[in-house]
């Protein structure tokens, strides 16, 4: 298997990796001009198989900002997906164009699935419902210079907090930094998933959960909102019954703590009031402009290749072994290996993280 920096998850690195990013990140800011040439000849594949304004546009802008040059599709539909082409062949002759490929994909585990058998490192751009590790990169950036600490917060994350990847990343990653709490603000439905409130338990991390965004609100030192993702729903129904149940406005901020910090991966539907944009606690549109810094470090440092790649797969493959996850890659491009972590008859797939009784 190749020997590539991919960013798959975040957490297949070292908290001292994302702290070298988050530096660069800050020197780039700082002085761009001095970067500007740092990726001449190089050049980026991004491959959005979903839609995508800021994750892509950001993706781009740093790559041309380092004095790289860019190729892809943003519209499977006027790629040869539309005729059919599977994943591994797409991966496989765009990573031989490019230095670098970005992906985001609607079903979980496929951007590893691309990794696999792609020849230049993939980074993933948001797979399904799974995971987002570069907008959580974006939100520690956000955070530490917002804020100047990963540490000792009180974390509120509200809304979709079943399918929204961004909350997965986020609290993966900052459940690694000592003292943060973490608040999970959700109606039943749409709860973090279990595996990953089985993470937080494991690490002897404090949660709670809550219904309400009235109750809580005072408590939080960050409030990271998100929409409810209509996208990865069955029915519509299924969706309007969640629709609108959680708007931040005025009248919640006053509860608010006066340094409480509101993110937003963006786009926003109507879980943030307009109102409260020119709160001066508002940096979701702050934290947009610091995606594109911190993409620029994280390219630079994959392209400079002088760390140690992460194993891709961990486990081992399990013939006759199928993910649990409907929603996985494995189920949808039949030729992948079926590889798992574990060795209990609880086995953990490696491409979307579901558990599997065996
Ligand atoms: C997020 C995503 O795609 O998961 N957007 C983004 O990348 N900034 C959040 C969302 O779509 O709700």
């Amino acid at each position: 298997m190749p020997d590539f920096l991919n960013l798959i998850d975040l957490n297949d690195y070292p908290v001292s990796w994302w702290n070298g990013l988050l530096s660069l990140a800050h020197e780039i800011r700082l002085s761009p001009q001095e970067y500007s040439k740092a990726c001449e000849g190089k050049i980026m594949g991004t491959l959005f198989y979903e839609p995508s304004t800021r994750t892509q546009m950001s993706f781009q802008t740093a790559m041309l900002r380092l004095g790289g040059t860019i190729i892809g599709f943003d519209n499977p539909a006027t790629s040869s997906v539309a005729k059919g082409e599977n994943l591994k062949d797409t991966t496989k002759i765009v990573s031989g164009y490019a230095d670098i490929l970005v992906m985001r994909h609607p079903v979980e585990g496929s951007v590893k699935a691309a990794a696999l058998t792609a020849e230049c490192p993939v980074v993933n751009a948001g797979d399904g419902g799974h995971l987002h590790p570069t907008q959580t990169l974006t939100d520690l950036f956000t955070l530490t210079e917002e804020k100047g600490t990963l540490e000792n917060l009180t974390i509120g994350c509200c809304g979709d907090l079943k399918n929204g990847r961004t909350v997965h990343s986020l609290i993966k990653a900052m459940t690694c930094y000592k003292g943060n709490k973490f608040v999970l603000i959700s109606t039943d439905e749409l709860a973090l998933p279990v595996y990953i409130k089985d993470m937080l338990t494991a690490a002897g991390v404090e949660y709670k959960e809550a219904r309400d965004l009235d109750d809580v609100i005072g408590e939080l030192d960050v409030l990271y909102m998100t929409r409810i993702q209509q996208e990865r729903f069955s029915t519509p129904e299924e969706y309007m019954r969640q629709k609108g149940k959680y708007i931040l406005d005025k009248k919640k901020m006053k509860k608010a703590k006066p340094d409480m910090a509101v993110l937003h991966p963006l786009p926003r539907v109507d879980e943030i009031a307009i109102e409260v944009d020119d709160d001066e606690r508002a940096k979701y549109f702050e934290q947009a402009k610091y995606g594109m810094y911190i993409r620029m470090a994280l390219i630079l440092t994959i392209l400079r290749n002088n760390g140690a790649p992460p194993a891709l797969i961990k486990g081992r493959e399990r013939k006759g072994v199928s993910c649990s996850n409907p929603g996985c890659i494995t189920h949808r491009e039949k030729y992948l290996p079926h590889y798992f972590e574990g060795n209990s008859d609880i086995l953990t797939c490696e491409y979307c993280d579901m558990r599997t009784l065996i």
